[in-house]
């Protein structure tokens, strides 16, 4: 029913499949009004919309029309059509003149594609009791739907919505219940007094937490989030839904929606965007219309705006810059940003699903580009890595580094107690930002030098650099570091100076191929796949490492575009036979056995275990449940996702090992 396409961080592009078509998400349901639709939404990119079936309920007339032709006839939308219960109604009301059993018939009566339970929405920053109290209610109301959809064995798909207002631990309660449930798409409630409020660090925190414990293979639904300053933002969280009113509330009150905030048409001298109704009018055009005309024409323009940001967020995540894109937005408010910044405590439930490697390089856009997974993910693994006696620190050069460290490496700076310094037993990395330190043999390695950073450094950078660096020196006996490295970049990273050392970063491929391995599969895997009578193959025209031989077998290519290593045959047969389980492994079910060895691909529904720390595009080996090697190939998901998932691709494969 959902199917995740491309993944950036915790945004996913995916398809939700429904009787009335397929919607490509993220996507944006704009709001319709059972009664006064004046604006063709379809017209603007709407593959799915949402109405309101308590306020139809409430009305005879549509009411009558709906149970005889229909929802899909009564809103004149062929698409798939989401409802809401009433939940909202109640929020402002405080009743409603409806049960949840009541509503739920209703929905199915009239022939809703997706449905949703009265969940009661709880106010942000209410008395824990009340929180609690509301909670519960909703869990009952969503069980009772569950239940209410299997007795009558019912085709509607159920929304389930999360409360818990802004206590943290009961949105988790609430995710991890209603998952357990096993309803067909997640809602995230109550966030629109958050988002009115501009309390978008508080937003961050309600939908990271309901994330935490929802199903990875069921669509989110950011519920009333409609203005498009906050798509990407969302989207990078894991929102795959959006419901928008706003795109008409804010066009009666003539408010104009822009990626940058809201404007007012009564202070506008030039129209904001290149839209049909932007070019067309002037904003003395607008002012001077009749109301009516005014609101719809208004409303169009926020339509389009709205789509318009998600279909750039879907490319940036097909591209792998959705974090880039993210930073952006953020600097449209400080509120943003503070949500940017908050964001940044959660990088490692972003790193969980983020792809190892991305077709666009990584951006320094500022200070919060420090908090992206790739550096957490970086640093991680370079104090996981096999290390030597001393470290030599260097300057960083123009990328890759180790292709222009050359010849005399010049003054040095001594860090630590002093001692004889063995070149043979030291580890050489540039210091950069963001990624800290570099080894020398692996800075070809993704993002470690498709990466960009202004060489004008912020002190954020520097200070986040230094207390990595001070923490990391202590796995050594001594650190030289370049003089250039401490006056480039005012750094106070040692005690004494020390002249003219004469030092050289001698190549070593077979160092280097190794260090790649213990890099991308963990420490051991170089020594595992590279045995033998080692010969590498270059590329004539760019120099680059191509195949890698023990003889004249080969053992792994290595990618031009990211330089990770891609197995062969042999190369994982290697790395199955030294590496110890549950290591870069996809563990199969008995059914799939025939078909993985014959190479075809691995489907999510037929794994029963992985390495947890297999992510989207890592290279993994597909083995039994004895462990007996039967393919190889690339992962499309993380493990959490591969494991979570009923449906779809887990790994394409490369090759079945009969
Ligand atoms: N629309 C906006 N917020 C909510 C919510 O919390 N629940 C429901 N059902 N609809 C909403
Ligand atoms: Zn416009």
């Amino acid at each position: 029913m959902f199917e995740i396409k491309a993944k950036d961080n915790m945004g996913r592009v995916g398809v939700l499949k429904t009787k009335h078509g397929d919607v490509k998400t993220p996507a944006l349901m704009p709001v319709i009004h059972p009664r006064k639709q004046a604006v063709d939404v379809a017209k603007y990119g709407a593959d799915i919309v949402i109405t309101n079936a308590y306020l139809i309920y409430k009305d005879e007339d549509l009411k009558a029309k709906a149970v005889e032709e229909g929802i899909h006839k009564l809103i004149n939308f062929d698409g798939p059509i989401m409802t809401d219960s009433g939940s909202f109604q109640l929020s402002v009301y405080g009743d409603v003149e409806i049960t949840n059993k009541e509503v739920l018939e209703f929905q199915e009566l009239i022939k809703t594609d997706i449905g949703t339970s009265l969940d009661i929405p709880t106010a942000p920053f209410v008395d824990r009791e009340k929180a609690e109290s509301d909670m519960e209610i909703t869990l009952e109301r969503a069980r009772e739907a569950v239940e209410f959809k299997k007795e009558n064995n019912i085709e509607m798909l159920l929304n389930s919505v999360v409360q818990g207002s802004t206590y943290l631990d009961l949105r988790r309660e609430c995710a991890r219940e209603l998952t357990k449930l096993d309803a067909d798409l997640y809602p995230i409630g109550a966030v629109v007094p958050l988002m009115e409020s501009y309390h978008y660090r508080d937003l961050v925190d309600v939908v990271m937490n309901s994330m935490k414990e929802l199903g990875d293979d069921t669509p989110r639904h950011l519920m009333g989030a409609g203005h498009p300053m906050i798509f990407a933002l969302c989207v990078a969280m894991g929102c795959d839904l959006f419901d928008s009113a706003a795109y008409i509330l804010y066009a009666e009150d003539d408010r104009l929606l822009s990626t940058r905030g809201t404007y007012k048409l009564e202070n506008l001298q030039e129209m904001p965007c290149s839209c049909e109704v932007c070019t067309k009018y002037t904003p003395d055009d607008l002012r001077a219309m009749p109301k009516e005309q005014r609101r719809d024409l208004i409303a169009q323009h926020n339509l389009h705006v709205s789509f318009a940001e998600l279909r750039l967020i879907r490319q940036a995540i097909y591209d792998g810059s959705l974090m880039e894109l993210v930073e952006e937005r953020c600097r449209a408010h400080p509120a943003l940003l503070e949500a940017r910044r908050q964001l940044g405590l959660y990088s490692r439930d972003l790193e969980k699903y983020d792809p190892r490697s991305k077709k666009s390089a990584f951006f320094y856009t500022g200070p919060e580009s420090l908090l992206r997974p790739e550096v957490i993910r970086h640093l991680e693994k370079l104090r996981e890595m096999p290390k030597k006696r001393d470290l030599i620190i260097l300057p960083p050069t123009r990328k890759p580094y180790s292709k222009f460290t050359t010849g005399k490496l010049g003054e040095f700076y001594i860090y630590g107690e002093q001692h004889e310094i063995d070149l043979d037993d030291a580890d050489f990395m540039v210091l950069d930002i963001p990624f800290g330190l570099i080894p020398l043999e692996i800075d070809e390695v993704y993002p470690l030098s498709q990466n960009d950073s202004p060489k004008t450094r912020d002190v954020d950078s520097i200070e986040f650099i230094e207390d990595f660096i001070n923490e990391f020196v202590e796995y050594y006996d001594q650190v030289l570091i370049h003089s250039r490295v401490i006056k480039d970049l005012d750094i106070g990273l040692y005690d004494k100076y020390e002249s003219s050392q004469d030092i050289r970063y001698a190549k070593d491929d077979v160092k280097k191929v190794k260090a790649i391995a213990d890099y991308q599969f963990g420490v051991g895997a170089g020594e595992a796949l590279f045995t033998g009578n080692i010969n590498i193959e270059k590329s004539k025209k760019t120099g680059k490492i191509r195949h890698i031989y023990d003889g004249k077998v080969l053992i792994v290519n290595m990618r031009a575009s990211d330089s990770y290593l891609i197995l062969s045959k042999e190369g994982a047969k290697r790395l199955h036979n030294k590496m110890p389980y549950p290591q870069n492994r996809v563990v199969v079910n008995k059914d799939s056995e025939p078909f993985a060895l014959e190479g075809k691909s691995v489907f999510c529904k037929f794994v029963v275990e992985c390495d947890e720390n297999i992510r989207a595009r890592d290279e993994v080996l597909v083995v039994n449940e004895e462990d007996k090697l039967l393919a190889y190939g690339k992962a499309m998901l993380g493990a959490c996702e591969i494991s979570q998932f009923n449906t779809g691709q887990a790994i394409k494969t490369r090759k079945g090992m009969k």
